[in-house]
Formats: C-alpha cells, structure tokens, sequence
C-alpha cells in the first residue's frame, strides 16, 4: 500500500501535488548529473537526504489545520519573538506529515508527551492513533475543542488527549505504543500556561535536564521493541550564548537506553534573529534549522 493509502482522495492528491515538486526536481537534477535512475520513485518515494527544506504549508494544507489559535501574537524583545502565554506555537503541518510517513504506519499507536496545538490532528489525518498529553489545562481545552470541531477527524483512529504531565505518561501501559513522536517547549524561550510541572518555567539547565531524563525513561518504557522515537528541537541562544537543547535530548535519550538512529537538520525561516549588526558586531549568525532527532528502541 502506498503511504498515502487510507488518505481521502481529495486530500491526498493535494499532498501529492504538494509532496512531488521537491523531490521530482531533485532527482530530475540527480538524473542529470548521474544519469542513473530514471525516477526516484523506482527505488524510494522520498528522497533520504539529512537536510531538509520543509518550512513552508501550502494553502490547502494551511486551511485543513487552521483555527483562530493562530491569530495570537508574539511581543517583539530587541530582534527577538516571545511568545506571550496565549501564544500557541504550531507545529508545521508538512513536517509532522513527512516524519509519520517515514517512521510509522497506518493504524499505529502514537504517543506524544508535549502535545502542543495540532499534532493531534496531523496524526488523525495520516490515520494513526494518537495520545497527546498536554500540561496546561488552557492549552488542553482548546485543543480538545479543536478535536471536535474539525470536520476532517476520522473517528476509526483514536485522537486522544489527557491533560497531565508528559514527563511520567502516567496511566500508559507499558510497551503499548508503536510510535513516539513530540516537540517539547525549547526550555524557557516560550512561555505557556504556567502550572506546576510546566517545563517551560523551569531553571537551565538541571531542572530542564532533569525534565528531559523523566521523559526519556517514560518514553522508553511505553514503547514496543524496535520503534522509533522522533523529537523536533532547536537549540536556542542566550545571553550571547547558544543552548544546545538538542545535544541536552540526545544526551538524555542516550543515558535512558535508546540508539541515536538519525540527526537531521530542517532549515526553517529565521527564529531568532539578531540583524545585520548582530553578526557584524558579534559574529552571530541568525537561527535557520531546528532538529529532527530519531531515536530507536532496540
Ligand atoms: C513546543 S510546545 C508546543 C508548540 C509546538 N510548536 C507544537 O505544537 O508542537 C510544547 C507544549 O508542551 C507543553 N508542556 C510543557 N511542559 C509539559 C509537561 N510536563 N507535560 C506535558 N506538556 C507540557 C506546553 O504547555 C506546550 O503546549
């Protein structure tokens, strides 16, 4: 079956159109070059590079995700975006898409700790079955809501959220997921719902890290043998310095027992960007990629 199978035909042929510009003129240029294969799609339908270029939705997948959510704004500090707490960052639709397709299948039990606004809905249209668990109570409700109201939910998969803690998964049965997938709140640099247990509040990095180390231990227990597990960091800078939030994961991760399958970059629009005098003064360069980081249980 191919990866769009179960999609509705109306979806999945504005996914196609979308999906098949990039890679068909990689590969056209590829073919040029090498003159080997005459289609990629003779040999994978992706293209398996480890950079990535996914920082646009088009249209018709922006209005399948929207909602007035988005219409909150961030204030602006110096060059810098903060998210004020009603700001809901959205995860990109097209990036959620392209790592379920890659790293599960149809049907599979997804389970994300840091569930944010729309990953609920991005794994429901790429028909697997999903638990989100979400902190903030604001955040869960409104996210709930959305679950409800969107026209496109395809009620044979399993949308679910709990508003706990992601940290633990309390209430998960052990080794019962197919599929971790998440974006957690890169440290202190936006601001949710304050509430207890909220990681957005705590100190970096031991509070942080330790965060991430209850989360590792959580994820590795509730999911099957031979799974993955992919988070979507970026590292973010500080007081004239960078974090490396996705070495802290990594670090985690690999302390609690999972292998590092893959470390691939997306290049994003700027995040944090300081201006042409930030580089000229201080040599800073402005903020294009965040992370996809892959894990395995083996
Ligand atoms: C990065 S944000 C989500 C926005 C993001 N761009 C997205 O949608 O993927 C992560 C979310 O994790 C939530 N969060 C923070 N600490 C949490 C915890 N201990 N357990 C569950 N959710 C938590 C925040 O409230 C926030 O909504």
């Amino acid at each position: 079956m191919g990866l769009y199978g179960n999609m509705k035909t109306n979806q999945s042929d504005k996914l196609l159109q979308w999906y098949d510009v990039a890679p068909d003129s990689y590969v056209t240029r590829l073919k040029k070059q090498l003159g080997v294969f005459t289609s990629y799609k003779d040999v994978v339908d992706f293209v398996p590079r480890s950079v990535w270029n996914i920082n646009s939705r088009t249209k018709e997948i922006k209005e399948l995700f929207e909602d007035d959510l988005e219409k909150h704004t961030c204030k602006r500090n110096g060059g810098y975006a903060v998210a004020i707490e009603q700001k809901f960052s959205v995860f990109n639709p097209h990036l959620g898409i392209e790592i379920l397709k890659i790293w599960s299948n149809i049907g599979d039990r997804v389970i994300d700790p840091f569930a944010g606004r729309d990953r609920a809905l991005i794994t429901n249209f790429m028909d697997r079955r999903y638990t989100g668990f979400e902190i903030s109570k604001k955040t869960f409700n409104q996210v709930e809501k959305k679950i409800k109201a969107w026209k496109h939910l395809n009620k044979k998969f399993e949308c679910k959220m709990i508003n706990g803690d992601g940290t633990e998964l309390g209430g998960m049965e052990d080794e019962s997921f197919d599929f971790c997938f998440s974006c957690p709140p890169y440290a202190f640099r936006e601001k949710y719902q304050s509430v207890p247990g909220q990681i957005s509040d705590m100190k970096y990095p031991d509070e942080w890290m330790n965060a991430l180390d209850r989360t590792a231990t959580s994820v590795y227990k509730k999911l099957k043998h031979n799974t993955y597990c992919v988070f979507v960091i970026a590292d973010i800078r500080h007081k004239k310095k960078v974090l490396p939030l996705h070495c802290d994961l990594i670090v985690q991760f690999l302390n609690r027992g999972f292998n590092l399958q893959d470390v691939i970059i997306n290049q994003t629009n700027p995040m944090n960007c300081s201006g042409i005098n930030g580089f000229l003064r201080n040599k800073i360069m402005w903020k294009t990629h965040e992370y996809i980081i892959c894990f395995k249980k083996c």
